[in-house]
């Protein structure tokens, strides 16, 4: 399919499911919460059943997101503070991601889905990390959705690895304190190149940002939906950026300002 063509199947499926299909989010950030308690309201003993069934939201979510022509979705997968959780969860979790990432291939390349990954990746299991870099180079020329993974990801200690790498230019040299600007530290983050979401959806009830990409959220619109994250699919994420489309997004400016433009 041309560029164009394309625009037209994803502007009559914005339209289809009821969106204004000249502001939808460019940029949509998730934390997907509620996979243990959403294990345990069935009846399920190991939470990592609910990791699992969260797999299948993540697949329903990601095919949405592509099918709407959205440009970023990046999602909360592990915590650096996850590796505190039982032993037996973290393995569990990490064999769910080798698994996800060996049949999820041909759905990511069916849907032109480039997938890529941020946080401390290289403290994953050897196999995790090799799995995600072979799917990470497999999709690196799909382009349309990127779907961006944060693993082993805690944005405080994002930032203190961006500020050492500051530090040094300084401290060699090569930049002056005063010089410093939002660009140099925004360059050393993991989302480097990427624009900051435009809305961030937290399932589970939960009313926290649990250390998730504190400089990139600045101006993002915020939903959050009592919604298990196995439990969510395409009509709640609809509903998330009908929401969104209700905001009115000042940037610090009145209203005023804004309709004048
Ligand atoms: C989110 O679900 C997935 C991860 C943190 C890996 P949880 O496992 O946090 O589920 P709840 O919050 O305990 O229900
Ligand atoms: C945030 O969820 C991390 C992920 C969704 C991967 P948590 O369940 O770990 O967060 P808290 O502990 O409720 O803040
Ligand atoms: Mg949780």
């Amino acid at each position: 399919m041309s560029a164009v063509e394309n625009s037209k199947v994803f502007i009559d499926k914005r339209i289809e499911v009821g969106l204004d299909p000249n502001n939808v989010p460019n940029h949509i950030a998730v934390i997907m919460d509620g996979n243990g308690r959403w294990a345990q309201k069935q009846g399920f003993i190991a939470r990592v059943r609910g990791h699992e069934f969260g797999v299948e939201a993540l697949r329903r979510i990601t095919t949405a997101c592509a099918e709407l022509g959205l440009g970023y979705l990046t999602v909360y997968a592990f915590s650096t503070e996850n590796w505190n959780r039982p032993k037996a969860e973290v393995e569990g979790l990490m064999n769910i991601l080798i698994n996800a990432l060996e049949k999820e291939l041909p759905v990511l390349q069916k849907n032109n889905v480039r997938l890529n990954a941020i946080g401390n990746i290289k403290s994953l299991p050897e196999k995790a990390n090799k799995k995600l870099n072979s799917v990470i180079n497999a999709t690196s020329s799909n382009d349309g959705l990127t779907l961006t993974l944060a693993l082993s990801y805690g944005s405080q200690d994002e930032l203190v690895q961006a500020i050492r790498k500051v530090a040094k230019q300084v401290a060699e040299g090569d930049l002056k304190p005063e010089s410093i600007t939002e660009e140099h530290i925004e360059k050393h983050l993991f989302t480097a190149g990427m624009p900051h979401p435009d809305l961030l959806v937290r399932t589970s009830g939960e009313q926290r940002i649990s250390n998730y990409l504190l400089w990139q959220l600045a101006y993002a619109e915020f939903y959050f939906t009592p919604v298990l994250w196995p439990d969510f699919d395409a009509e709640g994420l609809y509903e998330a950026i009908a929401k969104f489309q209700k905001r009115e997004r000042r940037f610090g400016q009145t209203s005023e300002q804004l309709t004048a433009k």
